[in-house]
C-alpha cells in the first residue's frame, strides 16, 4: 500500500491510564496513532473511543516482553501504515515487595517489560525509524529511577536502566537522526494504588510530600512527550525530562 502522509506513532502499554492519553494527544497532534497493549480487549476499546472510523488508528495486541510479539506488532503498523516514525516506550508492570524476599521471577516480571521490553522494541522499530523524516523515541522512565524507594528495587533498577538506555541509543543514532529521550513522570494521579510502610494511603495525603501539594495529571505528562515528538524539540537528545511537581529536588523530609 502506498505510504502514509501522515506521521505514525507507537505507544506501549496505551491501554493503561497514561498511554491512552498520550494516543489522544498524538491523534489531535496529527498523527496516525498505534494503541497497543497486552491487553486486547482494554486496547480495542481506547481505539475506539479515540477514532470510531478506524482511519487514523491501529490496535496492535503486543506483548512487549516476547521478541516474536514485538516484531510481528511492528511488521503488522508497517503493513498498515508502511512507516514508522516515533516510538514511546510507556507499557509498565509492578509487583511491590522488599528484596529479602523477591524471586527470581517477581524480578524478571518487572525487568522483562520495562527495561528488555523497550530494547526488543527500539531494535525492531530502528529501520523504519531510520528511513522517517523526523523519528525519535521516548522511554517513560520515572522518578523512582533517580530516588531510593523501598519495596520496588527492580522497577527503579529498570527506570534507571531506561535512562541509561536512553543516552546511549542517543548516541548510537544521533548519525541516523534518531533523536532518543525520556520523561521521568514523578506521582501521577491513576487508578494506581500508593502503599507507604505496607500502608496504602490515598492519593491526597501522599500529595503532600510534593512541593506542588499535588499529584500530576496523565495530561500533563503526555503533553511532555507530544512536546518531545515535536520538531521543537529537535535538539533535546539524550536527556531525561523529569515531571514531577518539584518532588525530586525538595529536600526537606
Ligand atoms: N502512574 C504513575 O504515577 C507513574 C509514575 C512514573 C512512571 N510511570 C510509568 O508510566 C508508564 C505508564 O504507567 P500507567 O500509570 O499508565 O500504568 P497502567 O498500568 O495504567 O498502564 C500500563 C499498561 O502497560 C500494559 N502492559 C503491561 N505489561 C505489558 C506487556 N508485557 N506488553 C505490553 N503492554 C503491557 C498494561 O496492560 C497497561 O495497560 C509505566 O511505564 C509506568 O512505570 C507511571
Amino acid at each position: 500500500m502506498a505510504k502514509n502522509e501522515r506521521p505514525v506513532v507507537l505507544v506501549t502499554g496505551s491501554a493503561g491510564a497514561l498511554g491512552s492519553e498520550m494516543c489522544k494527544q498524538f491523534l489531535d497532534e496529527g498523527y496516525d496513532v498505534v494503541v497497543s497493549d497486552l491487553r486486547e480487549e482494554a486496547a480495542l476499546e481506547v481505539a475506539k473511543n479515540l477514532d470510531p472510523s478506524g482511519e487514523h488508528v491501529l490496535t496492535v495486541a503486543m506483548d512487549v516482553g516476547s521478541t516474536p510479539s514485538v516484531d510481528s506488532g511492528i511488521e503488522s503498523i508497517i503493513k498498515r501504515f508502511g512507516r514508522l516514525d516515533v516510538l514511546v516506550n510507556n507499557a509498565g508492570n509492578f509487583r511491590q515487595g522488599l528484596t529479602s524476599s523477591y524471586t527470581d521471577e517477581d524480578w524478571r516480571f518487572i525487568t522483562n517489560v520495562h527495561l528488555d521490553g523497550a530494547f526488543r522494541c527500539c531494535r525492531a522499530a530502528y529501520p523504519h525509524l531510520v528511513k522517517s523524516p523526523f523519528p525519535s523515541i521516548i522511554s517513560i522512565a520515572s522518578i523512582a529511577g533517580r530516588i531510593g524507594l523501598p519495596g520496588r528495587l527492580s522497577y527503579s533498577v529498570s527506570k534507571a536502566g531506561l535512562e541509561a538506555l536512553t543516552r546511549a541509543l542517543a548516541v548510537e543514532w544521533a548519525p541516523e537522526n534518531i533523536r532518543v529521550v525520556a520523561v521521568a513522570p514523578g506521582f501521577t494521579k491513576t487508578a494506581n494504588r500508593i502503599f507507604v510502610d505496607g500502608k496504602e494511603v490515598t492519593h491526597e495525603a501522599f500529595a503532600q510530600a510534593v512541593p506542588m501539594k499535588r499529584m500530576g495529571r496523565p495530561e500533563e505528562q503526555a503533553a511532555v512527550v507530544v512536546f518531545l515528538a515535536s520538531r521543537k524539540a529537535s535538539y533535546i537528545n539524550g536527556q531525561t525530562i523529569v515531571v514531577d511537581g518539584g518532588a525530586t529536588i525538595d529536600l526537606r523530609v
